[in-house]
């Protein structure tokens, strides 16, 4: 699909939908940087490892159709039967950095990502594909992804977008209630506050502390992580960079996050 023999360029944006500011400036990334843009909208069966999760993932289809206006040059909205005609087989191994954090709170959800990220690179092939770095994980398995299956596509990771109170933007934001949007600011404020401390071990201390007195959490983790390898790290000194990635409930949503500290 892509027309890479004429010399211009394609930029791509997966997403599920339900599409917010975060999705929109991955868009107009991808439109500075690309002669054209597609965007695909697929809620993705295979990486969700809860029925619930995946029935309740918010479907706008026509009002994302409406937010991407001319934006993207290409839109593409398949349904489940489509893109999977029988269900995927495929058994990846993405090595650690699928097997940590998201990896082990979530069994099976890194494969189903690189199932569907590998056929939409291959179907579209743009130069250029675009992901928020809320997901910060996910960037890292795609890029093993696309490394392990010799995609050439490149993969470029963009700025969180946050809410004016602090949360990181998300789909499934627009299921908490007004009061659980409010609360869920926490998460980012303990987050900025954690960088007042230099030891892993504080840190850590103090975030959990933190998310153990608002009401309505429920951490799920949090840890202290390499940029590059995503490896725990419990001496900061010791590592180039280090990030803080949390996954919170609240209430029943579960919301993911990060911060980096060096
Ligand atoms: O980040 C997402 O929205 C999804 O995980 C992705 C990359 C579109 C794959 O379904």
């Amino acid at each position: 699909m892509c027309d890479a023999a004429s010399g211009r360029t394609l930029g791509m944006v997966p997403t599920m939908g339900a599409l917010h500011e975060g999705h929109l400036s991955l868009i107009r990334r991808a439109r500075a940087e690309n002669d054209s843009v597609y965007v695909s909208i697929f809620v993705n069966p295979v990486q969700f490892n809860n029925a619930e999760d995946l029935e309740k993932y918010p479907r706008t289809l026509d009002e994302d159709v409406r937010l991407i206006g001319d934006s993207a040059d290409y839109v593409f909205a398949p349904s489940v039967e489509e893109v999977f005609p029988v269900p995927p087989t495929e058994v990846y191994d993405f090595g650690t950095v699928a097997s940590v954090m998201e990896g082990a709170s979530r069994p099976g959800h890194f494969n189903g990502v690189g199932v569907i990220v590998r056929r939409l690179l291959e179907w579209v092939r743009p130069h250029k594909a675009y992901f928020g770095e809320k997901d910060y994980q996910q960037i890292a398995v795609i890029r093993e992804m696309c490394r392990q299956c010799r995609i050439l596509s490149e993969v470029i990771p963009c700025p969180i977008v946050r809410e004016p109170n602090g949360l990181a933007m998300s789909s499934r934001n627009r299921r908490l209630s007004r009061e659980e949007f409010e609360t869920a600011a926490n998460i980012h404020r303990i987050l900025e506050e954690s960088k007042q401390f230099s030891n892993a071990g504080e840190i850590s201390h103090f975030v959990e502390n933190e998310i153990g007195k608002v009401p309505g959490f429920k951490l799920d983790y949090f840890q202290l992580a390499d940029s590059a390898t995503l490896l725990p790290v419990t001496d900061m000194a010791a590592h180039e960079g280090v990030m803080g990635f949390i996954t919170v409930y609240v209430g029943s949503i579960r919301l993911i996050d990060n911060v980096c500290y060096r």
